[in-house]
């Protein structure tokens, strides 16, 4: 295929997620497989402005399928949101002959490389990694498959607890404003009720699951509440039953950032795999400023301002299998 692109750098940013590894090397075999030189950027954006860059080889990328976190590193990077730092970026991606970027993150990692390839003109492609799932244009993201199971795992284990003891537990899962992981995670562990944000901004989750008496024909309860400013967390949930509601015994679980580690799941190596092999494929189409997406279980191409232009919607589907499943 007729591209300009004869080298490319790879970096991962923000909160890292199950997978990111998986994508690393995909990217990095696909682009020297296609006669491309590639660049690990270390550190992400930040490891761009001071030059923490290394030239990857296929054996660079060997024996980190399996691996959680990210082997490039990430960071959330305060001066790459300067024009300042966006320059140095720039001139250390002439420095090394980088032709295109190939960016494995989430909404702020390609809300920032959205600016980034917009202001010099160059080739950016993002690769959706979070465990949040809160990317517009695409069934799912890196490290949401993984993330979820880690979830419920964890409440397999709790409900084992709360189910000798007759308690309430409340669990915070994260997902920042999005209410993916607690909703689907409240599915798959069959506990009573998710708390997410999308619903809290309209109305009172907390008091409307009370009224219904949720705990009538149960002995052990489990709610899911995602962390964020909205739902105000587990913690603010428990308070106001502890205070309205004393006859219950009332615990809290914070699952904390558990939830981003680990060892990837089979679908998220596979969907790693296909999305940074495809980011290549878009490069040699010359496609710039998108995000590969998967729907229907196709490769699709997100123009990043889609990708990132809004919260996305909760299924209503999944509210109504929760609330079925668990009365
Ligand atoms: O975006 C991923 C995420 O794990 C969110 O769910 C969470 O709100 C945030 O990152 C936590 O960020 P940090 O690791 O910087 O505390």
């Amino acid at each position: 295929m007729d591209s300009n692109i004869k080298s490319i750098g790879i970096l991962t940013s923000g909160g890292d997620a199950p997978g990111m590894n998986a994508a690393i090397r995909a990217v990095t075999r696909a682009g020297i497989s296609n006669g491309m030189r590639t660049y690990g950027i270390y550190r992400g954006f930040k490891g761009l402005i001071s030059d923490e860059i290394k030239e990857f080889k296929t054996n660079s990328v060997s024996n980190i399928i399996q691996l959680g976190g990210t082997i490039l590193k990430t960071a959330r990077s305060d001066e790459f949101l300067t024009t300042e730092g966006r320059n140095i970026a720039f001139e250390n991606m002439k420095k090394y002959g980088m032709d295109a970027l190939v960016v494995i993150g989430g909404d702020g990692s390609l809300t920032g490389a959205s600016v980034f390839a917009n202001e010099f003109n160059i080739p950016v492609v993002g690769l959706p990694a979070t465990i949040d799932n809160d990317l517009n244009g695409t069934d799912t993201t890196i490290g949401y498959d993984t993330a979820l199971n880690t979830i419920m795992m964890a409440m397999d284990k709790i409900r084992d607890t709360a189910t000798s003891h007759e308690r309430l537990f409340f669990v915070e899962v994260m997902g920042r404003n999005c209410g993916f992981l607690a909703l689907n995670s409240a599915i798959a562990s069959g506990a009573e009720a998710a708390i997410i944000p999308e619903i809290s901004i309209e109305k009172d989750q907390l008091g409307e699951l009370i009224e219904q008496g949720f705990r009538k024909s149960k002995s052990s309860s489990m709610v899911l509440v995602t962390e964020s400013d909205v739902t105000g967390g587990a913690m603010k949930m428990a308070d106001r039953v502890k205070k309205e509601y004393p006859q219950y015994d009332v615990r809290v679980t914070i699952l904390g950032h558990l939830q981003r580690g680990g060892s990837p799941s089979a679908q998220d190596r596979i969907l790693a795999s296909r999305m940074g092999i495809a980011s290549i494929q878009a490069l040699l189409e010359n496609q710039r400023n998108v995000m590969i997406g998967i729907h229907e279980n196709e490769i699709d191409y997100i123009p990043f301002k889609r990708a990132i232009k809004k919260q996305r919607e909760i299924n209503e589907e999944l509210l109504e299998v929760l609330r079925i499943s668990s009365i």
